[in-house]
């Protein structure tokens, strides 16, 4: 089986653990029309203060996200300290644009930290090296104010030397105020990305070689994400949106991977949005994920009032419910060197060898080339026995498959969950 290129930080958590809980939240919860609104419709500084001067999760409950979190499956949470938007969830001593001057008046990061640690979640942090309200932080692509006549004129003075340095003591804040941090997961870059002559963003503007010399220095242990520009300082990689085929692989190598995905088509809260997957969906990619040997990081967007919108509590109730009886093939398993049967998903961890049924057949489940490499086989949400047919090379032939050939001999009916597994204990 395969074994990814090794990490600075310690990874060996996070490639057993494989189900994350992504947290978008900030003040674009208010808009509830995308954690990009800024930028979208373009919003100045002056009319997005209504959202800054309204802003007071009156219902924020961390314990309840943290318990949400942890029926589902996840072990570990990654939080938007601060997104593009700049608004930061802590009492950071650089900024007064930050939660406690607003109406809440109130950190929000220690509380949520002390919650999901309190359930048994590993913590991470977001951090946007996007930042669309700082004075220093050049106007460019995805700016609100990129279509201003005068741009050249509101960049002058802008300096992102300085603004790098915000960055840092930023970070230094988030990783040494609150204990063990496992994840930084920075976002994004833009080295190639031209607009009307405004330069794109990347390492050079972050000072990244800086920034992740104190990210490891202060703690070592830290997995750090792909979004610096900075292909080597990376422990893992994040594809988004997409659901990869294979095993990811940088300059040939395969990587530790983590796909974030949505339960809706938005980051943030949107309450008018209205693709949301269907249960089949949200089991099939996090199995898709762990038979490509990766990790599935599932975004949740609270509100403005800091609660759960009921969508996405139905959402991690069919993670809960399916976990419940078959976390045995997602936790410690990675991708199988066997070849999967039509319409399944193979994971394996060790002599075990699951099996996920994607579209249910009839009424064979065939495994060419495997009839004498299984000792035993059962389904995992009941432990019963999937009973391995005696069936001969004649009746193969007749059937149009090889001598050798397994075949597993399934009830009519798919048992009443959302994707079926049955685990195989190889000999
Ligand atoms: C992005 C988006 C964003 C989101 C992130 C999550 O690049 O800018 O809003 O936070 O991806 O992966």
């Amino acid at each position: 089986m395969i074994t990814p290129r090794a990490t600075h930080g310690d990874s060996s958590w996070f490639v057993h653990d494989r189900f994350g809980m992504f947290v978008h939240w900030g003040l674009y919860a208010l808009p509830a029309r995308h954690e990009w609104v800024r930028s979208r419709e373009l919003i100045n500084d002056a009319d997005y203060q209504v959202y800054f001067d309204h802003f007071n999760p009156a219902r924020y409950d961390p314990k309840e996200w943290a318990r949400l979190a942890r029926e589902a499956g996840m072990r570990y949470v990654v939080l938007t300290s601060k997104h593009h938007e700049g608004f930061c969830l802590w009492d950071s001593d650089y900024t007064d644009y930050k939660v406690t001057r607003t109406p809440y008046g109130r950190d929000l990061i220690a509380p949520f930290v002390e919650a999901f640690r309190g359930e048994g979640l590993r913590v991470g942090f977001y951090y946007s090296v996007i930042d669309w309200r700082h004075p220093d932080f050049t106007i460019d692509a995805f700016h609100p104010l990129r279509d201003q006549p005068n741009v050249g004129e509101l960049n002058e003075g802008r300096d992102m030397r300085r603004y790098a340095e915000y960055v840092r003591n930023q970070v230094r804040e988030l990783l040494t105020g609150f204990g063990r941090i496992d994840v930084l997961w920075c976002d994004f870059s833009y080295p190639g990305h031209e607009y009307r002559g405004l330069p794109g963003k990347g390492r050079v503007d972050w000072e990244s070689e800086k920034l992740v010399a104190m990210i490891r220095e202060l703690q070592p242990d830290i997995l750090l994400n792909n979004r610096l520009d900075l292909p080597d300082a990376a422990d893992f990689v994040t594809p988004e949106q997409v659901q990869p085929a294979g095993w990811p692989r940088v300059d040939g190598e395969h990587v530790v991977w983590e796909t974030c995905q949505t339960f809706s088509g938005s980051w943030g809260y949107h309450r008018d949005e209205s693709t949301w997957k269907s249960p089949g969906q949200l089991i099939r990619m996090l199995v898709n994920t762990v038979a490509c040997g990766g990790n599935l990081l599932m975004n949740v967007g609270p509100t403005a009032l800091g609660s759960l919108d009921q969508r996405a509590i139905d959402a991690l109730i069919i993670y809960r419910d399916w976990m419940k009886l078959h976390s045995e093939s997602i936790y410690g398993c990675t991708q199988s060197d066997f070849t999967p049967p039509q319409d399944c998903r193979l994971t394996q961890n060790g002599q075990n060898l699951y099996v996920h049924i994607l579209a249910w057949p009839f009424r064979y489940l065939l495994f060419p080339g495997m009839a004498d490499k299984v000792a035993f086989a059962q389904f995992l949400h009941d432990g019963s026995e999937v009973q391995m047919d005696d069936i001969t090379d004649v009746d193969l032939e007749a059937l149009g498959l090889e001598p050798g050939t397994l075949a597993l001999s399934l009830p009519v009916v798919k048992p009443d969950v959302v994707v079926p597994v049955i685990r195989l204990h190889l000999r």
